[in-house]
């Protein structure tokens, strides 16, 4: 099999500077990418800032022969991410790769968030993902070529306790996926990476608040079956692959758990069908709920417009009924 090469590819990675982003700078660089490595440098809270972080993964790279520039701007501003967009062009002339990586999380149980916290969580992973794909993703059009990762979690996607904020952020990755991948030129292709690593800053700290000690042991007892397979290395893998020109698939959505990579997916039941223009009562929803919560038929559409071709099947089926 040809080997991932990305020789002449330039990548910007955010939140780059430890845990997983820095495994995805030292894997692109590996395979000869030019990297600008991003980080804030602040705490897992998101307060503060360093130049230290970022610095001491391009001093890594150029180490080992590699090419990289740091950049220590936010994500969580217009600014900042067309800052280290613009640092990618001043040093290497072009942007082909965006790992939307840079994270923080602030903890708290669903009823004792404040408005801080909500803001300061979304600013980051939501309107971060914005402000950095934004800038990128317009030179990539132009260049007829790009890949963007977005990076969520199964904390949203299937829900982990005491993290509302961070999974609804999360999440809300698939959405503005789904939507830059129905606007993109062929060749612009956005993807989601849904990863799962110990030796990040985010995976807990002193002082957080912490799930109810039945759903630690419950997680607890799973730890030995797959913590082998929990280093960045295995998510970094994946990255390489969805950042590569061998990925040509767009609008896909990745988890990486243990050594076991899937492909997630949003899909709906065949559910139950009511023609004419005579609406259902409650009544009839309880009547066909098991119709309509049957898992064992779907469709998974990929679009909006792919869901309405759904109702014309089911119309069908109904009308040969
Ligand atoms: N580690 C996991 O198991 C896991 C699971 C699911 C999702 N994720 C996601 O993967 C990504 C990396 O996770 P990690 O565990 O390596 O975490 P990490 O804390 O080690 O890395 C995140 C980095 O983002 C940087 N950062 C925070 N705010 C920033 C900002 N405004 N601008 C620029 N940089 C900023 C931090 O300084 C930090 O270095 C995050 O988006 C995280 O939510 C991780």
């Amino acid at each position: 099999m040809t080997k991932i090469d990305f020789s002449g590819r330039v990548a910007l990675v955010t939140g780059a500077g430890g845990g997983l982003g820095r495994e995805y700078c030292l894997a692109l660089a590996a395979r000869g990418a030019a990297v600008v490595v991003n980080d804030l440098g602040g705490s897992t809270a998101g307060e503060g800032a360093s130049t230290d972080y970022a610095d001491r993964v391009v001093d890594e790279i150029r180490a080992a022969g590699g090419k990289a520039v740091a950049n220590y701007d936010s994500v969580a501003t217009e600014a900042g991410g067309a800052g280290m967009v613009r640092a990618a062009i001043e040093a290497f002339d072009r942007i082909d790769i965006v790992v939307n990586n840079a994270g923080n999380q602030r903890n708290r149980r669903f009823g004792e968030f404040s408005e801080a916290d909500i803001d300061a969580v979304l600013a980051v992973h939501l309107k971060g993902a914005f402000f950095v794909t934004q800038p990128a993703y317009t030179l990539m059009c132009r260049q007829g070529y790009g890949r963007i990762v977005l990076v969520g979690s199964q904390s949203g996607i299937f829900g982990n306790p005491i993290r509302a904020n961070y999974g609804a952020a999360k999440t809300a990755m698939m959405g503005l996926m789904n939507v830059i991948a129905q606007e993109a030129p062929t060749d612009v292709l956005v993807n989601c990476l849904f990863p799962n690593a110990v030796g990040g800053r985010l995976g807990g700290k002193p002082g957080d608040v912490r799930p109810d000690a039945e759903f630690l042991a419950a997680a607890g007892a799973k730890v030995p079956h797959y913590i082998d397979g929990m280093q960045p290395s295995f998510v970094a893998a994946m990255l390489c692959y969805l950042a590569s020109d061998r990925c040509t698939s767009s609008q896909n959505m990745y988890s990486v758990l243990g050594g076991k990579y899937s492909r997630i997916f949003a899909g709906l039941t065949e559910g139950w069908f009511r023609p004419g223009k005579v609406p259902p009562t409650p009544e009839d929803i309880v009547a066909h709920l098991a119709q309509i919560d049957d898992l064992s038929r779907y469709d998974v559409p990929r679009s909006g417009l792919d869901e309405m071709d759904t109702v014309i099947a089911a119309k069908r089926r109904t009308a040969q009924e």
